[in-house]
């Protein structure tokens, strides 16, 4: 029986991910310090005689240790994540994100443990280049902005794990999902589908940000969930960076028009420009969209959900916001 430690195990894709590598037998720890989690996310799952969890940071060194040690492998999604809280609190989402990797990798290497870590497609940054490949030069804006702090610390995670595998051969893989949808993501922290059909729903005026001409392309989390779950049982991925993402692309404007139709809302879209969202000087990429090939021919990932599934499925669950029925 393979023995996984899920960090940040109580959140939304954590959670997911938990819950599939039960199903198929696993006996699963979790780490989490609910900053941006819930324990509502994992409730159902503490009857299961595989499952454990504890409420606590990765930064608790000694516990990080233990489980780490009593794992045969590690998927490391803690981290402070939404762009709110980027913005809001830059000192907390750099820290709280390099350290954790950090001590992840610190521990993991004392006996080699396989480590997935979560990256994020905000590391490609303004890349023109479309889609985008593993390969690609990354183009980050000015260290002013503090937007930027999420997608460099989480580059700087990228980079000591890559450096554990070159220097320690510690198998390590690096994941970069794409925007992640589906029940129990919260709206809380800027996630825009959340956000809209809670608007929706609550016939509020839905707010796009900037024009809504920019364009973005969604996962369904059951999707990325075994792509995780295919890159770490393949033993060819340490050392290597994926892409998890559906190419499938659609502008903010048109994704709150959909969702106005899909629930038949009396919403009307108000348009709030950047600075006043987020802060002065905000910029946003126009366009992100994966290249998911390397990720096929490695795994044979394809994406099995569409957007119309995925926003139907999201829909049902702000309904009925029950984290225990919203398995995927
Ligand atoms: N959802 C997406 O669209 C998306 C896109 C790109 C990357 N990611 C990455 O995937 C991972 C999971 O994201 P998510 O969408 O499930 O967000 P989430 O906020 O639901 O999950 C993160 C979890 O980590 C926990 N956490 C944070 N700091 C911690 C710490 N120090 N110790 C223990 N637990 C801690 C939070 O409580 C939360 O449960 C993150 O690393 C994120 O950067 C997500």
């Amino acid at each position: 029986m393979t023995i996984s430690l899920v960090t940040g195990g109580a959140g939304f894709v954590g959670s997911h991910l938990a819950e599939r590598l039960l199903e198929r037998g696993d006996e699963v720890y979790i780490l989490d310090d609910l900053s941006t989690g819930a324990i509502n996310n994992i409730t159902h799952l503490k009857a299961n005689p595989r499952f454990h969890y504890t409420v606590d940071s990765v930064m608790n060194e000694r516990l990080l240790a233990e489980l780490v040690d009593s794992s045969d492998n590690v998927y490391h999604l803690a981290a402070a994540v939404g762009v709110f809280l980027v913005v809001e609190s830059p000192v907390y989402t750099i820290e709280n994100t390099v350290r954790g990797t950090e001590l992840v990798l610190k521990w993991a290497n004392k006996k080699k443990k396989k480590v997935i870590i979560t990256s994020t497609s905000e590391v490609y940054g303004k890349s023109t280049r479309f889609p985008f490949n593993e390969a690609d030069d990354l183009v980050i804006g000015p260290s002013s902005m503090g937007r930027w702090s999420y997608a460099s610390s989480k580059l700087l995670d990228e980079f000591l794990g890559l450096a554990y595998y070159r220097e320690y051969h510690l198998p390590v893989t690096i994941a970069r999902l794409f925007n992640t949808v589906g029940p129990r993501q919260t709206g809380r922290y800027g996630m825009v589908i959340p956000r809209f059909v809670g608007q929706a729903l609550s016939n509020e005026p839905l707010t796009v940000f900037g024009t809504g001409q920019q364009s973005r392309c969604f996962t369904y989390v059951k999707d990325a969930v075994d792509a995780l779950i295919g890159l770490m049982d393949n033993p060819a991925t340490p050392g290597q960076i994926y892409n998890i993402g559906n190419p499938e692309e659609i502008t903010i404007e048109k994704l709150a028009q959909t969702i106005i139709a899909k629930t038949g809302s009396r919403s009307t879209i108000t348009y709030v420009p950047y600075s006043e969202a987020y802060q002065e000087g905000f910029e946003d990429m126009p366009r992100r969209v994966p290249d998911i090939e390397k990720i096929g021919a490695a795994i044979g990932y394809r994406p099995k959900f569409g957007l119309d599934e995925i926003l139907d499925r999201v829909i049902e669950y702000q309904h009925h916001p029950d984290p225990a029925r919203a398995s995927v």
